[in-house]
């Protein structure tokens, strides 16, 4: 039987530095539990000239990434690089030379993770993606093999923590979206080019892995209805406080009877729903379950050491499959296909935020516009503003289908007392 490991690392940047990092200092915990010892023989980078920690390791750098996909030492490649076209044909090629793989890369895993379980299926070898959702939290894990019984009817997630982070600051410190934005990125933490966390695009991402596991059928970044969070202000963020909720950006996958939908959008929740008081960068995956009900999954959702934790995890399930035989047997493909919902079967409530000129019979037009549509109304709140002339109205709907609020907002548009649409989002939790 093997008794060494030999890994190949692809990356060596803050997730692949923590891979090292933790290989060194858990190495007798991880052979006791794997019956194997791990090597890391090579690491590709980049930049060869760069200085490294190598945490004492004896890994050769390199930086042609076929002296690790073709080095018939190597069992196992760890990709810890970023990157999509490119990193998928040197994965592809892994494969093909037998390695088993352990990723931590969402947006590959998001496009291309079918292709990948093609070629591993088709060559006998493994391919984990721990990391690639919510960091530190084992929650691919907890859904394939914790939730395995049950059948999953519901997913929501913070599931990125640079926005999560930005939506905390607005709403305990009072701070604009943007000087928030500038002191995330300031401090290291918000990539310089937020694009695809602010805009949603990394959360779609996540929630489109977890729902292709989560619901068993294959799901694309396109299936993903996405929001971002630019247009947040902190007049909602107060709104939303009074009557009763918290704004955050949610993840939501669902699955009933009419179908399956899936989108990342700002959603406001009840104060006393568990994703509430999920703050500052952390992440949470709420579950639920037909058998088990309401579990929640909750930790950090990125960094050097949680995220290298979940890359190392993997990487034992695949030490554990190369000394029972059993590599390759976990990918399983979705059982289902998905059966995307129209938006007349989209059921979601709404929270609506208006500027409207203050003068007899502007709230009976507007609810009658409304009431066309059979949207009824939970909450409603009225408020002066600024402008002598003019009233800010807050309107909590009931169920409404995404159709019949956009036709909604579209005669709304048309009325000459409504000055603006400020905002339309989710409403999410309670009765
Ligand atoms: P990083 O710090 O930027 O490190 C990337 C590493 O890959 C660097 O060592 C870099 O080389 C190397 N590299 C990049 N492109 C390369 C290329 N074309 N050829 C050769 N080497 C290349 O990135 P990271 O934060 O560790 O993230 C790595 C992956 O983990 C990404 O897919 C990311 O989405 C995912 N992830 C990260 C986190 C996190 O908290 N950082 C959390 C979850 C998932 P040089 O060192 O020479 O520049
Ligand atoms: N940019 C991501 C986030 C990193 O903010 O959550 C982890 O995937």
């Amino acid at each position: 039987m093997q008794q060494t490991i030999t890994v190949g690392l692809l990356g060596l940047g803050t997730v692949g530095s923590g891979v090292i990092e933790i290989l060194r200092d858990h190495q007798e915990r991880i052979q006791h539990k794997t019956g194997c010892a791990v090597t890391i023989k090579s690491a590709l980078v980049s930049d060869l000239s760069k200085p490294r920690d190598l945490h004492g390791s004896e890994t050769t750098l390199t930086d042609r990434a076929e002296d690790i996909t073709r080095d018939p030492e190597i069992d196992v490649v760890v990709e810890v690089m970023g990157g999509i076209d490119h990193t998928l044909t040197i994965l592809l090629e892994a494969i093909e030379h037998g390695k088993h793989i352990v990723t931590a890369n969402k947006d590959l895993i998001a496009q291309h993770g079918a292709e990948l379980y093609e070629a591993s299926r088709k060559h006998q070898t493994d391919l984990y993606y721990e990391a690639s959702v919510a960091g530190g939290i084992p929650i691919i894990r907890s859904i394939m093999d914790g939730l395995a019984s049950d059948r999953i009817s519901k997913m929501m997630g913070i599931v990125n923590g640079t926005t999560n982070y930005i939506m905390t600051k607005m709403a305990q410190e009072g701070v604009d979206f943007d000087s928030v934005l500038k002191e995330a990125q300031d401090l290291g933490f918000a990539e310089a080019d937020p694009t695809a966390d602010v805009d949603g695009l990394d959360a779609a991402r996540k929630m489109s892995i977890l729902a292709t596991l989560g619901f068993s059928m294959p799901f694309q970044l396109e299936d993903v209805e996405v929001k971002g969070i630019r247009g947040i202000s902190l007049e909602d963020i107060r709104y939303a406080e009074e009557l009763g909720y918290r704004v955050k950006l949610i993840g939501v996958a669902e699955h009933d009877e009419s179908g399956v939908s899936v989108s990342v959008e700002p959603s406001l929740l009840p104060i006393h729903h568990p994703l509430s008081s999920v703050n500052d960068e952390f992440n949470a995956v709420y579950v639920y379950g037909d058998a088990v009900g309401e579990t929640m999954f909750y930790g950090p959702g990125a960094g050097k050491l949680p995220t290298a934790t979940a890359v190392v995890s993997d990487l034992i399930a695949v030490l554990k499959n190369i000394r029972l035989g059993t590599t390759g047997t976990a990918n399983v493909q979705p059982q289902f296909p998905n059966q995307l919902k129209a938006k007349n079967e989209k059921q979601t409530k709404k929270y609506i935020r208006l500027q409207v000129v203050d003068e007899p019979g502007v709230l009976n037009d507007i609810t009658h516009i409304f009431s066309e549509y059979g949207v009824s109304f939970d909450q409603v709140i009225q408020r002066s503003t600024e402008q002598p002339d003019s009233r800010e109205l807050m309107l909590m709907t009931h169920l409404v289908s995404d159709e019949d609020i956009e036709k909604a907002k579209q005669d709304l548009e048309q009325l000459p007392s409504v000055q603006a649409i400020n905002c339309i989002y989710r409403v999410e939790g309670g009765n």
